[in-house]
């Protein structure tokens, strides 16, 4: 298998100016309930979580680029250079013309952003690709043989996965959208729950995160807050996402070769 080069679109130059009338998710923003009757969620266990917490609508819909701009920046430290691109993105995935919110279920349109061999859900072709899957996720965390996840363990955590539905699902796809956003996604989770120690010479510890913090998040769809998780201290900007994810494809293909 071959991997493709990190998308140039990610890193085009952004034309974003800011709006000053960002809207807040809900009034009782933070706190965590479960999705109530009518509300909708999506293949995104983080934007799921957000609006579980109601920093993002608690209904799921009609989420716009402000928002998502302001809730990834004051709960998880991203910069507008990461939020911008990835909302765009996921602007198609609504189906109105000329649309300018998101809607979580909406995201779940296949190969659009969700794309086959997700660590936690099931392939569109089995089922509906949105929800937690526990025994897809099963075999995600069995590759994580540590209380710590480094980085190692999730690349390959990452590329298993991807080798087990081309094997298993008969129309299977991975176009390169999702090709590139596969490890854009494990390199999410890491850089939000884990340590980053971005200088280390070692690929493998670069990023060490606390197991605990990942089951919790994927199984509840909740900040781990309870377990003694912060918001990063440092900003995750766009050049930082892809140096790291580019260096994860990197670590795949040599995982690969080592096992060839
Ligand atoms: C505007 C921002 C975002 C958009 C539009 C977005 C969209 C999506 C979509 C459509 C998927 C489904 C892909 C699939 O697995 O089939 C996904 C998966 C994922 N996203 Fe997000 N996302 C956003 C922000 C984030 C952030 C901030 C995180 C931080 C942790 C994150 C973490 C993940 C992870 C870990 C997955 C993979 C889930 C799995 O493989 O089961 N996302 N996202
Ligand atoms: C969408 O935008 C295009 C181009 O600006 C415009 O011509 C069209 O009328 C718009 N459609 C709707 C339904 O608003
Ligand atoms: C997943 O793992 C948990 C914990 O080991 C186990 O209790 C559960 O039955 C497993 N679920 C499936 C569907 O395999
Ligand atoms: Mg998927």
């Amino acid at each position: 298998m071959k991997f493709l080069a990190f998308s140039t679109s990610l890193a085009l130059t952004l034309s974003f100016s800011p709006s000053l009338a960002l809207p807040a998710g809900s009034s009782d923003a933070g706190e965590w309930k479960t999705p109530g009757e009518g509300d909708d969620r999506g293949p995104c266990p983080m934007l799921n979580t957000l609006a579980n917490h109601g920093y993002l609508p608690r209904n799921g819909r009609g989420i716009s680029k402000d928002m998502a701009i302001k809730a990834l920046d004051e709960v998880l430290n991203w910069d507008v250079t990461v939020v911008s691109d990835l909302y765009d993105f996921a602007q198609p995935t609504n189906p109105e013309p000329n649309a300018t919110t998101i809607n979580l279920k909406e995201l779940t349109t296949h190969n659009i952003l969700e794309h086959d061999a997700s660590l936690s859900r099931q392939d569109s072709q089995f089922g509906p690709a949105d929800v937690f899957n526990e025994k897809i996720w099963n075999e995600t965390v069995a590759h994580f043989t540590g209380d710590t996840i480094n980085v190692d363990m999730a690349t390959k955590a990452r590329t298993d996965r991807t080798v087990a539905a081309a094997a298993t699902n008969a129309l299977f796809t991975f176009p390169q959208l999702g090709m590139n956003f596969q490890y854009g996604e494990t390199a999410a989770y890491q850089f939000v729950f884990g340590e980053w120690n971005l200088d280390s010479e070692d690929v493998k510890s670069r990023i060490l995160t606390p197991k605990t913090y990942i089951e919790y998040f994927f199984k509840n769809e909740r900040l781990p807050i309870e377990l003694g998780w912060k918001k990063p201290v440092n900003r995750l900007v766009m050049d930082t996402l892809q140096a790291f994810t580019i260096s994860m494809m990197e670590l795949a293909q040599s995982q690969m070769e080592e096992k060839a």
